[in-house]
């Protein structure tokens, strides 16, 4: 632990204070990853750019839920950085959502590919660096919070929230159900 910390310099957290920190987390987004309600995020095995960014976002009141204000109020940049190194290192849990049935897949597709969707979350919606991973994510809260870019209430990313208001309501509702219910983990490696 000590040499860790001298390796890592002086900003560096003891990996336990991290472990310590994480444990408030897990009481919303769960002990094993899998959120304690369909409301909350998986946080596990999020892209790091993209966890950091929405931490700091919650913290300057950019992003705004009364859940996670308060807690990102007590953390200082560093601990943002070393938690989402820490859940980036995770493995995403199974939700066990069901796949999108056809007709829902095949609207969702055409307006994937009339926004260009994968052009930046990439080609299976793994997200990549500060854009976010979207598959397999809970369908209730990728509607929320696709309807918050929609309506300005999720205003800490302009671009998304054109796209949003760019797309119909029903697209986005046919769009949360696909993209909850893609399965990526064995193509990605992560197999279980
Ligand atoms: C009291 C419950 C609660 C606790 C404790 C909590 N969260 Fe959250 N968190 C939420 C909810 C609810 C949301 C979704 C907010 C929304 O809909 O905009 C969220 C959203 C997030 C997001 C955004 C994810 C995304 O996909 O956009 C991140 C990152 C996050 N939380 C990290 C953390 C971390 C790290 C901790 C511990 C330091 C933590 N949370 C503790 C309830 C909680
Ligand atoms: C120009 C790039 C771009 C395109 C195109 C794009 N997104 Fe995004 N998207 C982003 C970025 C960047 C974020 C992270 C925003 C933030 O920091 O809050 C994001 C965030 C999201 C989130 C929030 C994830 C979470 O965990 O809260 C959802 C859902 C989403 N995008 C869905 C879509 C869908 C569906 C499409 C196509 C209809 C789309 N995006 C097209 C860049 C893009």
């Amino acid at each position: 632990m000590l040499l860790g910390a001298i390796i890592m310099g002086g900003t560096a957290f003891a990996a336990d204070d991290i472990e310590q920190k994480a444990q408030i987390c897990a009481a919303c987004h769960g002990a094993n990853g899998v959120p304690v309600n369909n409301t909350t995020p998986v946080i596990w095995g999020q892209d790091e750019g993209y966890l950091y960014l929405q931490l700091r976002d919650f913290k300057s009141g950019m992003r705004k839920n009364p859940l996670m204000e308060p807690i990102a109020a007590q953390l200082e940049k560093s601990d943002m950085f070393a938690l989402a190194a820490y859940f980036k290192k995770k493995a995403w849990p199974d939700l066990k959502q069901p796949p999108a049935p056809d007709d829902v897949a095949a609207k969702a597709e055409s307006a994937a590919k009339s926004i260009g969707c994968r052009g930046c979350h990439l080609d299976h919606f793994q997200g990549d660096g500060s854009t976010a991973r979207l598959a397999g994510q809970w369908q209730p809260y990728l509607l929320n919070t696709m309807m918050a870019f929609r309506d300005g209430s999720r205003g800490n990313n302009p671009g998304m929230s054109d796209l949003m208001k760019a797309t119909p309501a029903d697209d986005l509702e046919a769009l949360s159900k696909y993209l909850a219910g893609l399965q990526i983990d064995a193509y990605l490696g992560h197999g279980r």
